[in-house]
């Protein structure tokens, strides 16, 4: 539940302008917000995400109809899917006007911009009047806060104030789909299912380059835990359990929902819902909290990739990938 009110938007809107930090609920992740014009806000964005200055942000704006202020030209594209998205877990990449600096783009021509479906950040926006430049409020490369208690684990005091807008309902990062090229692709897999852009265009969004590990989705290790997933088929859960703990460690298992609870024995089991939505909304709950009862693996199973499972699949997939040296 949000206990936010209207006096703490001001406030909030008060420490933007003053070049502060404030982590803001979305309907996808918590956001480390910063004003999208301040270059020394930004530059503390970066440092207290520990993340590389040239891997780019997303800039929240507060309504579609802001778009042409961000973006030097939107096409008929552009238009048709945020009247249909917006607000909503969907980001668009387009040439960047020149009120944006580059110090969001990371030195690209292009930014990343979105309208977060959360009445919290959309009320901010408002009181606030400029755009939010916000990664993922976590440190560089692990989970993504779902809540705003997970964003104080993760960043402590060195944001300077947290908005607690609830459990984000998504729970996992937007779709991104890049519309500067001759046909929109899609950068990342998020709340917005590929097939719901393709049915609403009409044709399909193939996957994009992004030119390797200067976005950050890109690296093969993000969104990791601290323990080491490794990703099994589900007929090999319980061996791979019995393996693992035969080894010394502390398993966790993220349990399929068509496996019983009690088929695999493990020092931690989670079972995982059926419905996709759900499992979306839950997964990064899930990794913390197997990693809150100090489990040193995780394994898991790569769910079905239609709708919102191609996601789940990524995120997964990338969780399981080598940790880079932190
Ligand atoms: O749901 C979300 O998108 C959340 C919430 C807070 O809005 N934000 C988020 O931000 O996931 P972050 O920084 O963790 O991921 C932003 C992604 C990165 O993969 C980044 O490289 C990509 O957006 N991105 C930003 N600007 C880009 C650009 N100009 N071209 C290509 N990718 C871009
Ligand atoms: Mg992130």
């Amino acid at each position: 539940m949000s206990t936010v009110d209207g006096g703490e938007i001001q406030k909030a809107a008060g420490v933007l302008h003053a070049g502060g930090l404030v982590a803001v609920p979305t309907e996808t992740v918590y956001g480390l917000g910063a004003n999208a014009e301040d270059l020394s806000a930004l530059a503390r964005v970066f440092q207290v995400k520990g993340r590389p200055p040239t891997h780019p942000l997303i800039v929240h704006i507060g309504a579609a109809d802001q778009l042409d202020q961000w973006v030097r030209r939107v096409p008929e594209t552009a238009r048709l899917l945020a009247e249909r998205f917006w607000p909503g877990p969907l980001t668009l990449v387009l040439t960047k006007a020149a009120r944006v600096p580059l110090e969001v783009t990371g030195g690209l021509q292009t930014v990343a911009v979105r309208v977060p479906a959360h009445p919290v950040t959309l009320k901010l926006l408002e009181t606030f009047g400029g755009g939010i430049a916000a990664p993922s409020a976590n440190r560089f490369g692990s989970v993504s806060p779902t809540t705003a208690a997970d964003v104080t684990a993760e960043l402590g005091d060195r944001v300077d104030m947290v908005l607690d807008g609830g459990a984000c309902t998504v729970g996992v990062e937007s779709t991104i789909v890049d519309l500067t090229g001759d046909t929109p692709a899609l950068l990342r897999p998020g709340g917005v299912p590929r097939e719901d852009l393709q049915r609403l265009l009409g044709h399909a969004v193939p996957d994009g380059v992004t030119g390797g590990p200067r976005v950050p989705g890109q690296h093969p290790s993000h969104y990791a835990p601290n323990a080491r997933v490794q990703l099994v088929d589900p007929h090999r859960l319980v061996v791979e359990a019995e393996l693992a703990a035969g080894q010394g460690l502390r398993v966790g298992v993220l349990l399929p929902p068509d496996l019983p609870l009690d088929s695999v024995k493990a020092h931690a089991v989670v079972p995982v819902p059926a419905l996709t939505a759900d499992y979306a909304r839950v997964l990064f709950g899930l990794l913390r909290e197997l990693d809150r009862q100090g489990c040193e693996v995780i394994l898991a199973c790569l769910p079905d990739e239609r709708g919102l499972g191609a996601a789940i699949a990524n995120r997964l997939r990338r969780a399981a990938g080598p940790k880079p040296a932190r």
